[in-house]
């Protein structure tokens, strides 16, 4: 499995503290089953401002402590980039940078609403070549109790990213009745963890894959997991479609 957004490096935002942390999230992603993961510390959120150069420069040193450590896990750069005015200039500064080099950037909203311009910058990074993927649309209030406004979003081209935690009931079952629904309408396009560290802000991509299998289906699943695959692959991540309606499914209800 790959895991497309982690806080993993350490001592840059709220995951990992230290080094030692770090190298215990990463046992605990490799026993797991996760062979890589993209570390995609907070940027431009308001309490953390981390630039691409320095991510570049710490994933090298975590991927150093891995080996020394014997772990078989890769790190890649990432960046969770909240939404702000200024974005598209940071972008052709070089602070801000994609996931792992690919066409495909981690966009975090803030939490209570969608900000005014959110269509616009979406459709301006089109133009440039650059798809956002929204992070935990779940955790967005207003898009939580608006499908059509995920939707407008979604019809301008950008894609969306669901907790594991939120898939797998860990965060409740009302959340987790709402992640299954936008999986069913096509609405989804990727799980990861958002991994902060291993207890309270642990990986669980085993279960909510087991998840999705159980109350939808298992070509579903491995979709979700197959475009994680493709995005460090540097491939184009599909489009899934709409999910029909299985016995398992009315059991939500
Ligand atoms: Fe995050």
């Amino acid at each position: 499995m790959i895991d497309i957004h982690t806080h993993i490096l350490p001592g840059i935002d709220d995951g990992a503290q230290d080094e030692q942390e770090a190298i215990l999230m990463a046992r605990a992603a490799v026993q797991e089953g996760i062979k890589a993961v993209i570390a995609t510390p907070h940027h431009a959120n308001g309490r953390y401002d981390n630039p691409g150069h320095e991510i570049q420069k710490r994933t090298q040193a975590l991927n150093l402590a891995l080996s020394e450590h014997r772990i078989a896990l890769e790190v890649l750069p990432g960046q969770e980039v909240r939404i702000h005015q200024g974005l598209l200039e940071d972008l052709e500064q070089g602070k801000i940078i994609t996931l792992s080099g690919s066409k495909y950037l981690l966009l975090e909203l803030p939490s209570g609403m969608v900000p005014s311009y959110t269509e616009e910058m979406i459709h301006e990074l089109i133009v440039l070549g650059i798809t956002p993927i929204i992070a935990h649309p779940e955790r967005n209030a207003e898009l939580a109790s608006s499908p059509s406004v995920l939707m407008r979003l979604l019809e301008r081209g950008a894609l969306t990213q669901l907790t594991s935690h939120a898939v797998d009931g860990r965060f409740g079952r009302k959340l987790q009745k709402l992640c299954l629904e936008w999986c069913r309408q096509g609405m989804v396009h990727m799980i990861s963890s958002d991994a902060h560290n291993i207890n309270d802000r642990p990986f669980g991509l085993k279960n909510a894959y087991a998840a999705i299998s159980a109350h939808l289906n298992d070509t579903l699943a491995e979709e979700l997991k197959d475009n994680t695959e493709r995005l460090i692959s540097r491939l184009e991540i599909r489009t899934l479609q709409p999910v029909l309606l299985n016995r398992k499914w009315w059991k939500l209800w």
